[in-house]
């Protein structure tokens, strides 16, 4: 992998410009369209607000200049995405056995990508992914946006990110630069005069992001087992804390969706995929840190009857299929 720096080194930076005169001549002409062309593979949680996005506020049409493909059917979107030439990607990325990233949907979708494009990863992936696609697809300008949106408030997120990163490979600087005037704006941007990402940087930016907060869910559970312990109330603890701003007050709760510990369609692949990447790096005691709160997390879980399976899903998924659970269960 080369080092963020290296990278930079070689790449001058190019701030508060879009536009490049020499951007026609690489075959990339859609860097001097106003507005460009626009894919989107995988339309579902992010996809799908993506796409909201493009068409209530930024007044792109679908068939003109928004193109969506989703291998599930019964969605509809079955557009070529070749008419595009900005292509958001944002397919599952499961977690294989190992606990690793599973990257075959993203493997498979690079694949049916042709010409020349700005490619855009919005899915959760390793450090290094990006980098991976872009020295194997050489022919495209390919960057990573992560994605910071909860499920709960998916749209208002969308509308009001508190960081919009582009994280950009190779010299992609100034496509970075052009795909993140596509995006609603935030009060820190990636690049920027303040802020200039690498793509690996972006990468682990939404992983450390995610870990942070499963972690505070770890931490504020054990402060409840202590406040249990000695009959005290964990709320009053848990204002108390929070209102400290270096520690805020998310992620505090011990009851969320009715059972205490982390869940959702992010957090416990995330995890797993951080601890698998840092086992491969050889870096261990890291490894051990995080696979700690999974563990602690499991026991939560296992002692309310609960797998991390069992609470692995997208939140209207988790309403649908688990009202035993919103009701609440008791640690065994
Ligand atoms: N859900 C969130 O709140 C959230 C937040 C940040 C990041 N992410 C990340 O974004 C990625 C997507 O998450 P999501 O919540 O939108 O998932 P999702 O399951 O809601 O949507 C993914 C969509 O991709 C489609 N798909 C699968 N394989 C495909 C293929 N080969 N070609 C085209 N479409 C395909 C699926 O049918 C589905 O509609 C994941 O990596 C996830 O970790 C999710």
């Amino acid at each position: 992998m080369v080092p963020a720096d290296a990278v930079r080194s070689k790449t001058p930076i190019i701030r508060n410009r879009f536009l490049k005169p020499s951007a026609a001549a690489d075959g990339f002409k859609h860097y001097m369209d106003k507005k460009p062309k626009i894919g989107i593979l995988g339309v579902g949680m992010v996809g799908g607000t993506l796409k909201r996005y493009l068409e209530e506020k930024k007044k792109f049409k679908r068939g003109r200049n928004l193109f969506l493909y989703d291998t599930d059917r019964k969605k509809g979107y079955q557009d070529n995405i070749n008419f595009a030439d900005v292509i958001f990607i944002s397919v599952p990325t499961p977690q294989n056995r190992d606990g690793s990233a599973d990257l075959s949907m993203l493997k498979a979708v690079f694949e049916t990508i042709n010409g020349k494009k700005i490619i855009i990863i919005k899915s959760t992936v390793p450090p290094g992914t990006t980098e991976f696609f872009s020295k194997k697809h050489p022919e495209h300008k390919v960057l990573f946006n992560p994605e910071f949106l909860t499920e709960a408030n998916a749209w208002h997120n969308m509308l009001n990110p508190e960081r919009q990163l582009v994280g950009w490979t190779r010299n992609n600087q100034e496509a970075a630069q052009r795909v993140l005037s596509l995006l609603p704006q935030a009060p820190l941007a990636s690049p920027s005069s303040e802020l200039n990402l690498t793509a690996t940087e972006a990468e682990i930016t939404k992983y450390a992001a995610n870990l942070f907060l499963t972690r505070k869910v770890t931490f504020a559970n054990a402060i409840f087992d202590l406040a249990s312990h000695h009959g005290a109330n964990y709320e009053n603890i848990k204002l108390g804390i929070g209102s400290d701003p270096r520690i805020g007050q998310s992620h505090l709760d011990v009851n969320y969706h009715g059972y205490r510990g982390y869940g959702g369609y992010c957090f416990t692949k995330d995890t797993n995929a951080l601890i698998a990447h840092y086992k491969k790096l050889g870096l261990q005691h890291s490894a051990d840190l995080f696979n700690q709160d999974r563990i602690f997390n499991e026991g939560l879980l296992r002692r309310q009857g609960l797998t991390p399976n069992d609470v692995s899903l997208h939140d209207k998924e988790w309403i649908k299929d688990k009202p035993a659970c919103r009701t609440g269960r008791k640690l065994k």
